[in-house]
């Protein structure tokens, strides 16, 4: 299964697992990152699932919709590398993503 490495809040870095086909989003619920709220589940309306993508992997993910980039302009901390993680659909061509989680607004 692919790896997506993780920087939590507080600054550790993890490696967890993460099926193929489920969003990025998911894979850190599944695996206990419970600081991620995404309160929406997924449907792209709260913004809480917010993540800072590693500047040498932004290239690897398919460009964000007007809708994620405007949930993303709520945040008063978007910076270039925000992405909402339940837009990021996770394969096994992203292994080795490496995603920070944003601090909560
Ligand atoms: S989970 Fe709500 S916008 Fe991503």
């Amino acid at each position: 299964m692919p790896i997506l490495k993780v920087t939590a809040r507080d600054g550790s870095l993890h490696r967890v697992e993460g099926e193929a086909d489920v969003k990025v989003m998911e894979v850190l619920r599944q695996a206990g990152f419970d600081e991620l709220l995404a309160l929406c589940g997924g449907c792209c309306s709260c913004a809480t699932c917010h993540v800072y993508v590693d500047e040498v992997d932004l290239g690897r993910l398919a460009p964000m919709s007007e809708h994620e980039n405007d949930l993303l302009d709520i945040s008063p901390h978007r910076t270039e590398r925000s992405r909402l993680s339940c837009q990021i659909p996770f394969s096994p061509d992203l292994d080795g993503l490496h995603v920070e989680i944003a601090p909560e607004d």
